[in-house]
């Protein structure tokens, strides 16, 4: 670690004290024992003066797609515009609706509209926090016709993909989506924005978040479990045309060179960003696996606040080990959840709020029509969920001053 920059973070970690015992998350950490190594990255990027795509980008490409298991990866400026780019490239567009739940990031149901789509929520599983399998079958079942031109809504929008999300690190249950999904023919799009490296069991064996549907993509946000220096995804699948066609949507639908046949955009991945993600690769695999020991230490220190306070699950621990969860976020739930934060605070411990409002609630999403009431699963998670600090970095001791201050908050009867 360069050592004028190591003290000047000690320093500052002492001058924080008594304010931020222990930070949500600190990405410093994480870059200071790289730092030479993705300095000289960069350094010899800067020699080349090749920002766009190139090498890196491609490599990086080829190691993500290893990593899941798919047949192609095509690296991508955001989580974002990676979903947007697989809907325009099935087509998706007005007089469609996709189907997604109400509780996750805003850029899921955000991209489905700004193709001009309408997003239809169904509820999620109050364990998971995904799309519950039973609820995307009642919907279907219930409130759709089957036409010669494809499955519709009773007013007449067709139903032209499922997306369900890997929340928190978790994946969703699979194996029961992918088989309502087919039976209706829908083409499942993963949002494993939250999920890179998570593992779930299937009929076909243990699979990769992402490597399952039509295709899936990741997000490299900084503060994800692979995070870039600033916006970055990646989006995989083993469909080799629908992997062409994603290349040319990327570099606004050229193809050839200044030629269009399509409207894309400029959703191209830089290589300053797909470098510096490739230094921290090799690393990805020990973050997350220390992302779930903390995870283990939570749960056995706050095991018996049950039921004022509710753990994450692990469904796929037996077939998937430690990887059945890569722990993006710790997220627990409680009634108290208000209360628990405002005293987390005080005592210097961050905490966040993933997702405070449910996503049918939102004020642009007015139109669509939805109740207050109507998603119960998925407006109790934002009314109960907390997400504790977790990071690889994070120390014995931060780890026992959060359990401690949750275990005095329950006992002094706070609450
Ligand atoms: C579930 C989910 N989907 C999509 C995204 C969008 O990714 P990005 O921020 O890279 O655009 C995020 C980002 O946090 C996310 O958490």
């Amino acid at each position: 670690m360069h050592r004028s920059v190591a003290a000047r973070y000690l320093s500052d970690v002492e001058n924080s004290k008594g304010v931020t015992k222990v930070p949500f998350f600190d990405l410093r950490r994480q870059y200071l024992p790289l730092r030479e190594d993705i300095l000289s990255g960069i350094a010899a990027l800067c020699d080349q003066q090749n920002f766009i795509l190139g090498t890196q980008v491609e490599e990086l490409e080829q190691k993500i797609a290893a990593l899941v298991g798919t047949t192609c990866g095509i690296g991508t400026s955001s989580g974002t515009d990676a979903q947007l780019m697989i809907l325009m490239s099935l087509g998706i567009g007005p007089g469609d609706a996709v189907l997604t739940t109400p509780f996750t990031f805003f850029s899921t149901a955000g991209c489905i509209a700004r193709v001009g789509a309408t997003p239809i929520f169904i509820d999620i599983d109050p364990n998971t926090f995904a799309l519950s399998p039973a609820r995307l079958e009642e919907f279907l079942v219930k409130r759709c016709v089957s036409t010669s031109t494809g499955l519709k809504t009773n007013d007449g929008k067709r139903i032209c993909a499922v997306i369900p999300i890997h929340l928190f690190g978790l994946g969703a249950d699979m194996d029961s989506i992918m088989e309502v999904a087919a039976h209706w023919n829908l083409p499942v799009i993963e949002d494993a924005a939250q999920a890179i490296g998570a593992r779930y069991p299937t009929r076909d064996g243990v699979r990769s978040a992402g490597a399952v549907g039509v295709a899936g993509f990741f997000s490299f946000y900084p503060t994800k479990n692979l995070g870039a220096f600033g916006d970055a995804g990646m989006m995989v699948t083993n469909d080799s045309a629908l992997a062409q066609n994603l290349r040319v949507l990327r570099n606004h639908g050229m193809d050839p060179k200044y030629y269009h046949r399509q409207i894309g955009g400029n959703f191209r991945l830089d290589a300053l960003q797909a470098m510096v993600l490739l230094k921290k690769l090799p690393h990805l695999g020990a973050w997350s696996q220390r992302r779930w020991e903390i995870a283990q230490e939570y749960r056995e220190a706050l095991a018996d606040l049950s039921p004022d306070l509710l753990l994450p699950v692990e469904p796929y621990r037996e077939s998937c080990g430690s990887a059945g969860h890569i722990f993006h976020q710790f997220v627990i739930r409680t009634k108290h959840r208000d209360a628990l934060r405002a005293n987390l605070h005080e005592v210097g411990i961050g905490t966040e709020i993933y997702y405070p409002l449910a996503l049918h609630q939102q004020d642009c999403f007015r139109d669509l029509g939805y109740r207050k009431g109507e998603f119960p699963e998925a407006e109790r998670a934002a009314s109960e969920c907390l997400a504790l600090p977790i990071f690889p970095e994070l120390t014995q001791e931060e780890i026992s001053l959060v359990t401690g201050a949750i275990r005095t908050f329950f006992e002094k009867k706070h609450v």
